[in-house]
């Protein structure tokens, strides 16, 4: 039996990605921890909470004592980070946790996985580990800042983030491999673009603009709403980090990209005619400062190197999408009115 660590295992791409790993391997044991900020929503793993695979624990990842200890009781195979800040338009205004987490928490991560994994921890020229461990870190298109007209992005691109979270996720990525050149740390990272799925926090475009057309709301949209973005379904996403985590190749990059260039107005309007309502709804708000025009990632080197392909068309993904927001509206009312936040307490007191 493999064990494997997921960090940030309650918020959106967290949740389906364990939901997903222990359907497909029923025999891994799977150590959620999250530090349930605004993001964390135990609710979302509710349908696996009495699944003998999985544990969790309410941890912050830059607790380094708390990290420790969870190391120092389960003998971890894999850890895949997606803990993080994840919102611009908050890392704009609050940048300080997103460098704390994004940064130094992963740097928690790595310090625990190396002194577990390593076989000769006295020796600081020793660069052997435990065989078959690996330290995954989920990282993001966005650290390639905008792309031009035609141009996409491959793993080889240069980093040039524009937001503080996007710069919070680059300094990971180099913390990262820093530890695979320094001390031969088993790490591979992944980029993907912007993901959609079920139960992603309504703050980000896709869900608010669903959230908000069910409740005949104001549908903001930044500046012009021309900026493109990259879509990919979440359940691809999930499914390109499994066969990295499994095949990957040590000390690699790989991007994940949806080759589903929309411009968000579209995006907004094919939510709004799909729920029959009214484009009146649209409300043009000033552009959040240093905003990325177009992201374009280039998923060559994956598909071809492991095999990797989409499930999901956009249209048939969207409306999935849409379809699941619908069904599970107490779901969505819980997270509106805040009541979702006393889900642990009432669940774990
Ligand atoms: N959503 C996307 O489109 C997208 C695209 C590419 C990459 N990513 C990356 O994927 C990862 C997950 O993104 P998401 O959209 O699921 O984000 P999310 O905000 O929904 O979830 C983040 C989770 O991390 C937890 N967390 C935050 N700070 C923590 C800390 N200090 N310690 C422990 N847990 C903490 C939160 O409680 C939350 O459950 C992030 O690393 C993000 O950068 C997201």
């Amino acid at each position: 039996m493999k064990t494997l660590l997921v960090t940030g295992g309650c918020g959106f791409i967290g949740s389906n990605f364990i939901r997903y790993m222990l359907d497909k391997h029923p025999d891994y044991m799977i150590i959620g921890i999250d530090a349930l900020t605004y993001a964390g929503n135990p609710e979302n793993l509710k349908s696996i909470e009495d699944n003998p695979n999985y544990r969790f624990f309410r941890a912050d990842i830059r607790n380094r004592n708390m990290i420790e200890q969870i190391f120092a009781f389960y003998t971890i195979d894999y850890v895949v980070n997606f803990a993080a800040e994840s919102h611009v338009d908050r890392s704009i205004k609050e940048p300080d946790v997103f460098l704390t987490t994004n940064i130094l928490g992963t740097q928690v991560l790595l310090d625990a996985a190396k002194r577990q994994w390593r076989l000769h921890p006295g020796n600081k020229y020793d660069r052997s580990y435990r065989d078959g461990v690996r330290f995954h870190q989920i990282s993001t298109d966005e650290v390639y800042g905008s792309a031009d007209d035609g141009e996409k992005f491959t793993e080889e691109s240069p980093l040039r983030p524009s937001s503080p979270y996007s710069a919070s996720k680059a300094g990971a990525d180099m913390v990262a491999m820093a530890y695979r050149r320094t001390y031969g740390l088993p790490v591979t990272i992944s980029r993907s673009s912007n993901n959609y799925g079920p139960y992603q926090f309504p703050e980000k475009l896709i869900p608010l603009i669903i959230i908000n057309c069910i409740y005949d709301r104001p549908l903001p949209v930044y500046g012009d709403g021309l900026q493109i973005r990259d879509w990919l379904h979440v359940n691809d996403h999930c499914r390109a980090v499994d066969m990295i985590l499994h095949s990957g190749k040590d000390g690699d990059i790989y991007n994940i990209g949806g080759d589903n260039e929309k411009a968000n107005i579209d995006i907004v309007k094919q939510i709004i005619h799909t729920l029959g309502k009214s484009e009146e709804l649209i409300n043009y708000v000033e552009d959040r400062p240093g905003h990325d025009r177009r992201y374009a990632t280039d998923s060559t080197k994956i598909e071809t190197q492991l095999g990797w392909s989409r499930n999901h068309s956009f249209e048939q993904g969207l409306e999935e999408c849409i379809s699941w927001y619908l069904d599970n509206m107490g779901w969505v009312k819980r997270i509106v009115s805040g009541e979702y936040r006393r889900y642990f307490e009432t669940m774990y007191g």
